[in-house]
């Protein structure tokens, strides 16, 4: 199943390393971030999920919850375990979906068989509060993610759903943004009183508005 933006992320039972959930339920009214990695005991993976573990309250700060797949069996997940927290200095504290039998991995399209019949590329798909899809990634088995970009996009995220506006080219929460191209001048200046610099009539630009 392809899943495209502005999708209700499908709902899916699974077991996992914190015991067996249900996708909707278990992230509630938070945002979510689910990514997969193609096996155990493989080197990439091994240091993207000691990376999360450490930087979680990260995502935490943001209301946002993590969960990890991989298309193998609950007890080599727990063994797993044990080597990220011996090699990597922490252990997952977040669930691993065991998707031993594809299930998760099919509804989202993870496995991209031209990649690999077997495993999964390493999908990430960030869910907001309301269960819509806001971002999809894709990376190949062989690239370790930029987990900082991700905090980056939602911190966008988060920012563009309660204001009107976007965020320019490499831009971190704090630095100025871009009025939304359908706002008249007038309409502009009442929502933003700190003003807007008008480099173009369609490139406008004001500070961030919660900083
Ligand atoms: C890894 O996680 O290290 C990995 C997984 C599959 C293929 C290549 C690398």
């Amino acid at each position: 199943m392809t899943i495209r933006l502005g999708d209700i992320a499908p709902d899916f039972t699974a077991e996992t390393t914190e015991g067996p959930i249900r996708f909707h339920e278990w992230k509630g009214g938070s945002w979510a971030v689910l990514f997969s990695h193609p096996k155990d005991f493989t080197p990439v993976c091994t240091t993207e999920l000691g990376h999360v573990a450490k930087i979680k309250q990260e995502f935490e700060k943001r209301n946002c919850k993590v969960i990890g797949l991989s298309v193998d069996p609950l007890g080599a997940h727990h063994e797993w375990s044990r080597d990220i927290a011996e090699t990597q200095g922490k252990a997952p504290n977040f669930p691993m979906i065991a998707d031993a039998d594809q299930k998760v991995s099919k509804l989202y399209d993870m496995i991209h068989p031209n990649a690999s019949d077997t495993m999964t590329v390493r999908s990430v798909f960030v869910v907001d509060g309301a269960n819509k899809v806001r971002l999809t990634i894709t990376y190949p088995a062989s690239c370790g993610r930029n987990f900082d970009e991700l905090l980056r996009v939602i911190d966008s995220l988060q920012l563009t759903s309660a204001y009107a506006v976007a965020t320019p080219a490499n831009w971190h929460h704090g630095e100025d943004v871009i009025v939304a191209p359908a706002l008249s001048d007038d309409e502009a200046r009442r929502k933003f009183p700190r003003g807007f610099k008008t480099l173009k009539p369609y490139l406008r630009i004001t500070p961030q508005p919660n900083k």
